[in-house]
Parts: C-alpha cells; sequence; structure tokens
C-alpha cells in the first residue's frame, strides 16, 4: 500500500515587507536582491501570530480539501525550526486548535528540509497501515529570527506555512513512490541559530553577541545546495526506474531563483515545469514546499498520476527528496 496526498492547504500572514521596505532597514537595493535572488516581496507573522497559527490555517485548508474532519485526524508532524515554544511541540497546538483529541503529534526540525522529512515520516505510518490518515505541515515563522542588522540573511526569509493530508491508496498507479533524506552535520556551521539552544543557553552575552539569530555563509550553503539537490533528485528518479522527461511537475524549496534554475539545468528539467513562487514569499523555510504544492494543485497544475519530484535543503546540512503520482 502507498499514501497519497489527498488535501493541501497554504497560508501566509498578511504583511508584505517588500524589497523598497528593506532598502530603509539594511544597505541593499531592490535590483541586488531580484539579481541574487529573484525575491520581490516576503510576509512577516504579525506580533500576535505564532508558528501553529499559522499552521492552523494551512491545515483547515488541507483538510477542507481532503474532506476530513478535523477530530479524524491520527497523527499530526510539523516540519519546524521555529516552534511556538521548545516545548510542547507545534504539532501539539495545532492539534488542540484543530479540537482533536485523537492523533499523536510531534514536530521534526531538519529546517528548510523539514517538510520532506515531515512526509517521509507519516507515509511510514500511512503506507504501513499503522495510521489511516496523517497532517503533515511544514511552518516557520523565520522572520522572528532574522537579524535584522544583517544584509547578507534578512532580506531572504519569510513566514509561511503548508499542510498534506495523507491517506492511503490502492491505486497501483498513484502515491508517494519514494523518499531519500540525507543530512551532513559536518556542515553545520554554514547555515545556524547558535544561540537559545543548551549550546548557548539564554543570557545577556548571546544576546548582545546576536547568536539568537540566523548566520549563514551564504556561497558555501549555495555550492552544498546545488550539488546535493542534483544528486538526490538523480537518486530519486534512478530508483524509480525515471528520467528527468518523465515528470510532469516540480516542486522545490524556494530559496533562490540561481540555485533552482542551476539544479534544473543539470537535471535537465525544463524551467516551466517548476512552479515558482519565492518572489512574493521569499525562503519561508519548512513551508516552502508545501505552500509551493499547494499554489500548484489550485491553479490545475497537478493531474491523477503525474509524476511529481519534490525536493529541499536546509541548514544541518539536511537534504531530500520525494517522487509522488499525484
Ligand atoms: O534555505 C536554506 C538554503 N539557503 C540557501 O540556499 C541560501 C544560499 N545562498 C544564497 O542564496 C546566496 O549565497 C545569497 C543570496 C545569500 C548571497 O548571494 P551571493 O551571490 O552568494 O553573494 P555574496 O554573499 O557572495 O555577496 C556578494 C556581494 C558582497 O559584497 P562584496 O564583498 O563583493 O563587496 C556582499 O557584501 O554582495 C554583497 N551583499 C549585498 N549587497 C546588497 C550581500 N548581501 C547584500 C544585500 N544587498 N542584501
Amino acid at each position: 500500500m502507498r499514501s497519497l496526498i489527498v488535501g493541501t492547504g497554504s497560508y501566509a500572514p498578511k504583511k508584505v515587507l517588500t524589497n523598497a521596505d528593506l532598502e530603509k532597514i539594511v544597505d541593499t537595493n531592490d535590483q541586488w536582491i531580484v539579481e541574487r535572488t529573484g525575491i520581490r516581496e516576503r510576509h512577516i507573522a504579525d506580533s500576535s501570530e505564532a508558528t501553529s497559527d499559522l499552521a492552523y490555517q494551512a491545515a483547515v485548508k488541507a483538510l477542507e480539501m481532503a474532506r476530513l474532519a478535523p477530530e479524524d485526524v491520527e497523527m499530526i508532524v510539523v516540519g519546524t525550526v521555529t516552534p511556538d515554544m521548545p516545548f510542547p511541540s507545534t504539532a501539539c497546538f495545532v492539534q488542540a486548535r484543530l479540537g482533536n483529541k485523537k492523533a499523536f503529534a510531534f514536530d521534526v526540525t531538519a529546517a528548510c528540509a523539514g517538510s520532506l522529512y515531515a512526509l517521509a515520516t507519516a507515509d511510514r505510518f500511512v503506507a504501513s497501515g499503522a495510521v489511516k490518515n496523517a497532517l503533515v505541515i511544514g511552518a516557520d515563522t523565520l522572520t522572528r529570527v532574522c537579524d535584522w542588522t544583517d544584509r547578507n540573511t534578512c532580506i531572504l526569509f519569510g513566514d509561511a506555512a503548508g499542510a498534506m493530508v495523507l491517506k492511503p491508496t490502492d491505486d497501483p498507479r498513484r502515491g508517494i513512490l519514494s523518499v531519500h533524506l540525507h543530512a551532513d552535520g559536518s556542515l553545520a556551521n554554514i547555515l545556524n541559530q547558535p544561540g537559545g539552544g543548551s549550546r548557548h543557553p539564554f543570557s545577556q552575552q548571546v544576546l548582545d553577541e546576536r547568536l539568537t539569530y540566523i548566520k549563514m555563509k551564504g556561497p558555501e550553503v549555495y555550492k552544498v545546495a546545488v550539488r546535493a539537490l542534483e544528486d538526490v533528485c538523480r537518486e530519486a528518479l534512478d530508483a524509480n526506474g525515471m528520467t528527468a522527461g518523465d515528470l510532469a511537475q516540480v516542486i522545490a524549496h524556494q530559496a533562490n531563483k540561481r540555485i533552482l534554475d542551476s539544479t534544473l539545468h543539470r537535471l535537465g528539467v525544463p524551467a516551466e515545469k517548476c512552479w515558482m513562487n519565492l518572489e512574493k514569499y521569499g525562503n519561508t523555510s519548512s513551508a516552502s514546499v508545501p505552500t509551493t504544492l499547494d499554489e500548484a494543485n489550485r491553479a490545475g497544475r497537478l493531474n491523477a498520476g503525474d509524476a511529481l519530484l519534490m525536493m529541499a535543503i536546509g541548514g544541518g546540512m539536511a537534504w531530500g527528496s520525494a517522487l509522488v503520482r499525484w
């Protein structure tokens, strides 16, 4: 038995921060941001919105599409690196807001690859018959941990949530065919948020050294990303006896248009097969893949049986791909 994605949903906070707005905050300009990243604007959670609030909104839409009552969800897994609190999990807050008592609920941490790690986890439970349905969410409010004095990073990120509902299918032509995941912890230093955990607990010094914010060696991440994404996509195609020509659609983590263009080029996938929305949202971390999937789905770009390749990479480094027959 395989699991099938039967519902998608997404949510972005109302407030929009444009590149022009950023020009007033740091020494940057619209032209640099557009040319180097492809981003034009991003959405920012207001002070009353936490990650679980965004996740809940996306979940409601996905459940509606799946025609699944919130109380009947059996498993909730949230990919996030900006949880409401260190504990309990953001998934538990989502469960409570859904009025659900049946589901077990937990978070997974794989930064921008979080939604694929969450999808892989839920897929195993659904495909094995252990649960009849699962709610998978990628949600992040990275703007809460952006250093608004660091132009290298603060221009990149936005807040959002995306959700997917999985159910089992007997249809041999459809479902999640494979998920391939990788990590290389020796690269932890090129993208991280060093402060606030057990290594550098909150203290005045940690705050003064700005360790509670995202630190990234952009060019190094860029190089690793292009190579790892190509490899993990080829791994997915090879494992399923497919070639790039078999793909109807690619849904990729929206970090940088240049990374995506170059990965697609290396794979031999035409750019029009990859749904892009980073110009509107920036890099939304765990939310990126499921929000992009939801947009493509609601735009009618996905047809039953289509081969769809998802890919993501982020801090860890952690990365992965999923090959799906829609
Ligand atoms: O989601 C997880 C995965 N994350 C990523 O995939 C991010 C990967 N990295 C990237 O996307 C790119 O490395 C960035 C977009 C972050 C940076 O682009 P880049 O082409 O690698 O630029 P750079 O860091 O090499 O910087 C080039 C120049 C520097 O100036 P100098 O030293 O050449 O004088 C920077 O100081 O651009 C300068 N710069 C900026 N200028 C205007 C850096 N940020 C900005 C800025 N506005 N916001």
